[in-house]
Protein backbone atom coordinates (compact mmCIF):
# COMPACT_ATOMS: atom_id res chain seq x y z
CA UNK A 1 0.00 0.00 0.00
CA UNK A 2 2.64 2.79 0.86
CA UNK A 3 5.45 3.07 -1.98
CA UNK A 4 8.74 1.48 -1.68
CA UNK A 5 10.72 4.98 -2.82
CA UNK A 6 9.51 8.26 -1.74
CA UNK A 7 12.44 10.56 -3.13
CA UNK A 8 10.61 10.07 -6.66
CA UNK A 9 7.18 11.88 -5.60
CA UNK A 10 6.33 14.93 -6.15
CA UNK A 11 3.46 17.17 -6.12
CA UNK A 12 0.70 16.29 -8.88
CA UNK A 13 -1.94 19.04 -10.64
CA UNK A 14 -5.68 19.41 -10.81
CA UNK A 15 -6.99 17.98 -12.70
CA UNK A 16 -4.92 14.93 -12.28
CA UNK A 17 -7.91 12.49 -11.42
CA UNK A 18 -5.80 10.80 -8.50
CA UNK A 19 -7.01 13.91 -6.53
CA UNK A 20 -10.53 12.76 -6.77
CA UNK A 21 -9.72 9.38 -5.11
CA UNK A 22 -10.77 9.18 -1.50
CA UNK A 23 -7.88 8.23 0.90
CA UNK A 24 -7.76 5.02 2.44
CA UNK A 25 -7.85 4.70 6.32
CA UNK A 26 -3.77 4.00 7.42
CA UNK A 27 -4.09 0.65 9.51
CA UNK A 28 0.07 0.28 9.38
CA UNK A 29 2.79 2.48 11.68
CA UNK A 30 5.84 1.63 10.41
CA UNK A 31 9.39 3.19 8.79
CA UNK A 32 7.68 3.42 5.28
CA UNK A 33 5.07 5.53 6.85
CA UNK A 34 7.03 7.32 8.51
CA UNK A 35 9.57 7.98 5.41
CA UNK A 36 6.32 9.50 3.53
CA UNK A 37 5.73 11.91 6.19
CA UNK A 38 9.26 12.95 5.89
CA UNK A 39 8.99 13.22 2.09
CA UNK A 40 5.70 15.37 2.23
CA UNK A 41 7.10 18.07 4.75
CA UNK A 42 9.97 18.54 2.74
CA UNK A 43 7.57 18.80 -0.93
CA UNK A 44 5.68 21.33 1.68
CA UNK A 45 8.47 23.00 3.05
CA UNK A 46 9.90 23.47 -0.85
CA UNK A 47 6.82 24.66 -1.98
CA UNK A 48 6.23 27.48 0.79
CA UNK A 49 3.01 25.38 1.41
CA UNK A 50 1.30 25.12 4.79
CA UNK A 51 -0.05 21.88 4.54
CA UNK A 52 0.00 19.35 1.56
CA UNK A 53 -2.22 16.05 2.09
CA UNK A 54 -1.48 12.34 0.28
CA UNK A 55 -3.44 12.37 -2.66
CA UNK A 56 -1.62 15.72 -3.60
CA UNK A 57 1.43 13.18 -4.36
CA UNK A 58 -1.06 10.74 -5.92
CA UNK A 59 -1.26 8.53 -3.17
CA UNK A 60 -5.18 7.68 -1.81
CA UNK A 61 -4.25 7.20 2.16
CA UNK A 62 -5.86 9.62 5.05
CA UNK A 63 -2.38 11.23 5.79
CA UNK A 64 -1.74 14.75 5.67
CA UNK A 65 1.48 17.27 7.00
CA UNK A 66 0.70 20.88 8.40
CA UNK A 67 2.85 23.27 10.01
CA UNK A 68 1.25 25.22 12.32
CA UNK A 69 1.90 29.42 12.93
CA UNK A 70 4.41 29.91 15.85
CA UNK A 71 5.57 26.52 15.53
CA UNK A 72 6.24 26.80 11.85
CA UNK A 73 9.50 24.57 12.33
CA UNK A 74 7.65 21.51 13.83
CA UNK A 75 4.84 20.21 10.86
CA UNK A 76 3.14 17.28 12.22
CA UNK A 77 1.65 14.67 10.51
CA UNK A 78 -2.15 13.59 10.99
CA UNK A 79 -3.38 10.24 10.17
CA UNK A 80 -7.24 8.85 9.55
CA UNK A 81 -8.02 12.74 10.86
CA UNK A 82 -11.75 13.62 11.79
CA UNK A 83 -12.38 17.10 12.44
CA UNK A 84 -15.57 18.20 14.60
CA UNK A 85 -16.95 21.75 13.98
CA UNK A 86 -17.21 23.61 17.16
CA UNK A 87 -18.67 26.99 15.71
CA UNK A 88 -18.53 30.12 13.69
CA UNK A 89 -17.63 30.56 9.94
CA UNK A 90 -14.95 32.49 8.01
CA UNK A 91 -14.58 33.79 4.93
CA UNK A 92 -10.98 34.45 3.76
CA UNK A 93 -8.34 33.83 0.59
CA UNK A 94 -7.51 29.69 0.07
CA UNK A 95 -5.18 28.48 -2.84
CA UNK A 96 -3.60 24.68 -3.08
CA UNK A 97 -0.01 23.58 -4.35
CA UNK A 98 -2.35 21.34 -6.44
CA UNK A 99 -3.59 24.33 -8.14
CA UNK A 100 -1.49 27.06 -8.65
CA UNK A 101 -2.48 30.28 -9.89
CA UNK A 102 -5.99 30.02 -8.34
CA UNK A 103 -7.07 31.84 -5.08
CA UNK A 104 -10.51 32.18 -4.26
CA UNK A 105 -12.46 33.29 -1.25
CA UNK A 106 -13.64 29.91 0.59
CA UNK A 107 -15.76 29.33 3.28
CA UNK A 108 -14.96 27.43 6.02
CA UNK A 109 -15.93 26.75 10.17
CA UNK A 110 -13.94 29.16 12.19
CA UNK A 111 -13.28 26.71 14.63
CA UNK A 112 -12.60 23.32 14.31
CA UNK A 113 -11.75 20.10 16.95
CA UNK A 114 -9.45 17.40 15.22
CA UNK A 115 -8.75 13.60 16.15
CA UNK A 116 -5.79 11.93 14.67
CA UNK A 117 -3.02 9.22 14.81
CA UNK A 118 0.56 10.08 14.86
CA UNK A 119 3.08 8.20 12.96
CA UNK A 120 3.31 5.87 15.76
CA UNK A 121 -0.37 5.36 15.51
CA UNK A 122 -1.27 7.24 19.12
CA UNK A 123 -4.55 9.30 18.91
CA UNK A 124 -4.40 12.86 19.40
CA UNK A 125 -6.85 15.54 20.04
CA UNK A 126 -5.96 19.27 19.25
CA UNK A 127 -8.18 22.26 18.77
CA UNK A 128 -7.70 25.48 16.49
CA UNK A 129 -8.79 28.51 14.98
CA UNK A 130 -7.47 31.06 12.13
CA UNK A 131 -5.04 29.41 9.55
CA UNK A 132 -4.53 26.44 11.11
CA UNK A 133 -8.41 25.55 11.26
CA UNK A 134 -8.96 26.26 7.83
CA UNK A 135 -5.44 24.22 7.14
CA UNK A 136 -7.21 21.05 8.36
CA UNK A 137 -10.08 21.52 6.79
CA UNK A 138 -8.87 22.12 3.41
CA UNK A 139 -6.39 18.83 3.88
CA UNK A 140 -8.98 16.52 5.30
CA UNK A 141 -10.90 17.70 1.54
CA UNK A 142 -8.24 16.51 -0.38
CA UNK A 143 -8.03 12.77 2.26
CA UNK A 144 -11.77 13.16 0.96
CA UNK A 145 -10.99 13.87 -2.90
CA UNK A 146 -11.91 17.37 -2.85
CA UNK A 147 -9.80 20.12 -4.15
CA UNK A 148 -10.48 23.59 -4.02
CA UNK A 149 -11.24 23.88 -7.57
CA UNK A 150 -14.52 21.71 -6.86
CA UNK A 151 -15.79 24.10 -4.33
CA UNK A 152 -15.90 26.97 -7.01
CA UNK A 153 -18.69 28.89 -7.42
CA UNK A 154 -19.92 29.65 -11.02
CA UNK A 155 -18.52 33.24 -10.59
CA UNK A 156 -15.46 32.22 -9.27
CA UNK A 157 -15.02 29.53 -12.51
CA UNK A 158 -15.46 32.50 -14.29
CA UNK A 159 -13.30 34.84 -12.68
CA UNK A 160 -9.88 31.84 -12.32
CA UNK A 161 -11.11 30.68 -15.73
CA UNK A 162 -7.72 31.83 -17.36
CA UNK A 163 -6.00 29.43 -14.78
CA UNK A 164 -8.13 26.95 -14.79
CA UNK A 165 -7.63 26.53 -18.76
CA UNK A 166 -4.06 26.61 -18.64
CA UNK A 167 -3.90 23.70 -15.51
CA UNK A 168 -6.43 21.69 -18.17
CA UNK A 169 -3.91 21.94 -20.95
CA UNK A 170 -0.81 21.24 -18.90
CA UNK A 171 -2.50 18.54 -17.73
CA UNK A 172 -3.61 17.47 -21.49
CA UNK A 173 0.52 17.68 -22.84
CA UNK A 174 1.53 15.77 -19.58
CA UNK A 175 -0.70 12.99 -20.52
CA UNK A 176 0.23 12.92 -24.37
CA UNK A 177 4.43 13.04 -23.53
NI1 LIG B 1 -4.50 21.89 -1.39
Amino acid sequence: MLPERVDNLEIIRWPDPRLKAPGKRIEVFDERLKALADRMIELMHESNGVGLAAPQIGLNLQLFVARAPGQMDEPLAYVNAELTERGGTITSEEGCLSAPGITIKTKRVGKIGIRAQDLKGEYFEQEADGLLARVWQHEVDHCNGVVIVDRMSRLQRITCRRAIQELKEAHEQANQS
